[in-house]
């Protein structure tokens, strides 16, 4: 009889053993919970297409970053529901908008909150489009000033980070620029470099009412059937001064999120997003499969993949499961 010679089983005996070369742990600490906020009092609405996670109101924002608080969260993505919407997205800017309400609530309140803000125009233009129209197409210069000028006035409001999800070419050094015109040198940039034209959004645009009117997000978004123009895209950006990398979505992109690992010295960040935890939650609630093992299983591999950072509407029922002696 041949014996192998070398057993990998033995170091999978016992949960001791395995704790002890495990190569990847997820933590709190890299976990970022997005909220959506809409005008409005004392209202919590449950998305139907993403059970357990809610559009709130900006006087529940307190005790919501609490309970994150409590539960180890440190940060949270902000995105705005606005009352009213134009073709150019002028909500996105004003000073009494919804996010910009939401971001000093929040600073004043819980200030040891990091507060991350979306920087985009599809929840704020009535066409549903990242950016205005001109001659029936998302017009890509025009849209960059009305970028700067949100990223500017999320700033002024006290955030601690804006995050442009929009896909317009060279946003990034307006953003920059403006900021630092502006005496904002020192708030970073999370840019969403590499986002792909994804139907995992489904459930968002249900949640953020931002779907487009007309047409689809491909002229502006990535085609997923590309891997070496995502390099190109993180170099734009770090070259235009990003801070963080983020790569959406995140488990049909694992191998862009591994190869951003490989090239850039940056954080990356992997946004796992709507439609990812939809389907997570769907199958669960089948009982298909044990919703929880597959959270975890997930999260885990985003990390593993080469995530710093991981952005999830998983991220209190993860800390829970953190939190608890295993
Ligand atoms: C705004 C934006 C979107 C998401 C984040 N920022 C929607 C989109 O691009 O269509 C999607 C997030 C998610 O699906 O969880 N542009």
């Amino acid at each position: 009889m041949v014996f192998p010679e070398y057993r990998p089983r033995r170091l999978r005996r016992n949960s001791a053993l395995r704790g002890l070369i495990r190569e990847t742990r997820l933590s709190v600490d890299q976990l970022v919970y997005p909220l959506f906020v809409m005008t409005g009092t004392q209202k919590r609405e449950e998305i139907v297409s993403m059970p357990g996670v809610f559009r709130i109101t900006v006087d529940l924002l307190e005790k919501e970053a609490r309970e994150c608080l409590a539960l180890g969260i440190k940060s949270v993505l902000l995105f705005g529901l606005p009352d009213k919407k134009d073709g150019v997205g002028s909500g996105a800017h004003a000073k009494n908008g919804i996010i910009q309400q939401a971001v000093r609530e929040l600073k004043k309140k819980v200030p040891e909150m990091l507060v991350i803000t979306d920087v985009c125009l599809c929840e704020y233009t009535d066409h549903g489009h990242c950016g205005c129209i001109i001659d029936n197409d998302v017009d890509n210069d025009a849209t960059l000033e009305i970028l700067a000028k949100t990223a500017l006035s999320h700033a002024q409001a006290g955030a601690d980070m804006v995050a442009p999800s929009d896909m317009m070419d060279g946003r990034i050094a307006e953003i920059r620029a403006v900021l630092d015109e502006n005496n904002f040198e020192s708030i970073p940039i999370m840019s969403y470099a590499v986002k792909y034209a994804s139907a995992f959004y489904g459930p968002f645009r249900d949640a953020a009412e931002c779907a487009p009117q007309f047409g689809d997000r491909r002229s502006y978004q990535m085609d997923p059937a590309n891997g070496r123009e995502a390099l190109r895209e993180a170099t734009l950006d770090v070259d235009e001064g990003a801070d963080i990398l983020m790569v959406k979505p995140a488990v049909a992109y694992l191998d862009v999120i591994a190869r951003l690992r490989e090239e850039f010295d940056l954080p990356v960040a992997a946004y796992h997003v709507s439609g990812e935890y939809a389907m997570i939650k769907a199958a669960a609630e089948k009982g298909w499969i044990d919703g929880e093992k597959v959270m975890e299983e997930t999260l885990l591999s985003i990390k593993r993949a080469g995530a710093d950072i991981i952005i999830t509407y998983f991220a209190k029922e993860m800390a829970k499961i953190l939190q608890s002696p295993r």
